[in-house]
């Protein structure tokens, strides 16, 4: 059989069993697995061969697993309980006390606060560089440094990392880069093509695509996976339910299908707003109106993703008119679902970050982010035109 596989073959068949006749593969929900005698199981706790104890794996989850590495392009990924469980398996995988890491200020406010407060806490210190500035990257790093870490496009002022440049400065220092594809996504980019060793996903978002299940995926070298695996994923403990992992691995039969149409709905909108007279400011990685247009064409070549951050003349006051007034569009937190979610992330999502760190990044008091779904762009439109002039 043909082996290279386009991208919607191989998120319907990667890590299908070839000999399940299950045509749709099945939930495994147990908790724990029999042995026919004790020399099998003393082997299977030595090779890691079976499955054991759904906290250290089983079909499911491997099933989910081997296809969202075959869509990044890695040799191994492992999945977890949320976003947040991969950030920081991967993280604890290889950070010691007196470690330092470099991240981008475009961060997630749950990575932001993790690297800044919990690691902090463990003797672990973060400094935290503007998103485009890779010189920056580069007069930031110490001898004690160890990781790298990116969000592009980042959460959510959508700025870019110049990813191949940074793998390139991490691996000539002998670090570790680490990149988080959640608002990307496979489709969109590449990571680990563009060189960076380790890609994470909050698989609630454009992976499992639904709004139905919390999950997270680190995709890696073998090597990298099984040192997360066997540390802090299995004695931290995140692992993911084996239905939230089948919901994903469901979802992501669809995934292109679906990313392309976010792809397409939100740079239409981008388009739209950035003609608005009400509106002050529109950013989209595919909007030549990004100040890193040219970058992400290259780096982004499946199209900007789902996401349009803008800010209303009026700020602040008139971005709450906005979000009380939309009907179609979900006042709600999150991104990557079917339907069109709406949020001001300063007092929501990144209402944990300090105000001064928060405008640093560029996150506007008045920012609004729109997770644009798959309805019919028309229907996007004359939802925020009523809202903004109705
Ligand atoms: C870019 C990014 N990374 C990680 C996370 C955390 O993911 P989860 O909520 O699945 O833990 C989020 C959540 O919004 C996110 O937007």
């Amino acid at each position: 059989m043909k082996k290279n596989w386009g991208i919607h073959t191989t998120a319907i068949h990667a890590g299908d069993n070839p000999a399940a006749r299950d045509v749709a593969p099945p939930i495994h929900v147990a908790s724990t697995y029999r042995f026919t005698c004790a020399e099998e199981s003393a082997t299977a706790f030595e090779q890691e061969h079976l499955p054991i104890y759904t906290r250290w794996g089983n079909p499911t989850i491997a099933m989910l697993e081997a296809r969202v590495a075959a869509l990044e392009g890695g040799e191994a990924a492992l999945a977890a309980a949320s976003g947040m469980a991969a950030v920081s398996a991967a993280l604890l995988a290889v950070l010691e006390a007196g470690d330092h890491v470099v991240a981008t200020t475009g961060l997630y406010s749950g990575t932001y606060n993790l690297l800044t407060r919990d690691l902090a806490r463990l003797g672990i210190e973060t400094t935290l560089v503007p998103p485009a500035d890779t010189a920056a990257f580069e007069a930031a790093l110490r001898p004690e440094t160890r990781v790298l870490y990116l969000e592009s496009p980042g959460n959510p002022t959508l700025d870019l990392n110049d990813i191949s440049g940074l793998a390139e400065l991490a691996r000539s220092r002998g670090l570790i880069s680490m990149i988080d594809n959640t608002f990307a996504t496979p489709l969109n980019q590449r990571p680990l093509a563009l060189g960076v060793d380790v890609v994470l996903h909050s698989a609630t978002k454009y992976l499992g695509g639904h709004g139905d299940a919390i999950a997270g995926v680190i995709v890696g070298t073998e090597n990298f996976i099984r040192r997360a695996q066997k540390g802090p994923l299995r004695n931290v403990g995140g692992c993911i339910a084996p239905f939230n992992a089948w919901l994903v691995a469901r979802g992501l039969e669809t995934f292109p299908l679906r990313m392309a149409r976010h792809n397409e709905n939100a740079l239409a909108v981008a388009t739209w707003l950035a003609e608005c007279p009400e509106v002050a400011w529109v950013r989209y990685p595919w909007h030549p109106s990004h100040p890193q247009y040219a970058l992400a064409q290259q780096q982004m070549p499946g199209g900007g993703g789902g996401v349009v951050v803008f800010e209303l003349e009026g700020g602040l006051e008139a971005g709450a008119r906005l979000l009380d007034r939309v009907a179609l569009c979900s006042r709600a937190v999150s991104l990557g679902d079917t339907r069109t979610l709406i949020t001001h992330p300063a007092s929501t999502t990144h209402h944990s970050v300090p105000r001064q760190v928060r405008l640093a990044s560029g996150l506007a008091d008045g920012l609004v982010r729109l997770a644009v779904g798959l309805e019919d762009v028309e229907d996007l439109l004359a939802d925020l035109e009523d809202a903004l002039r109705g």
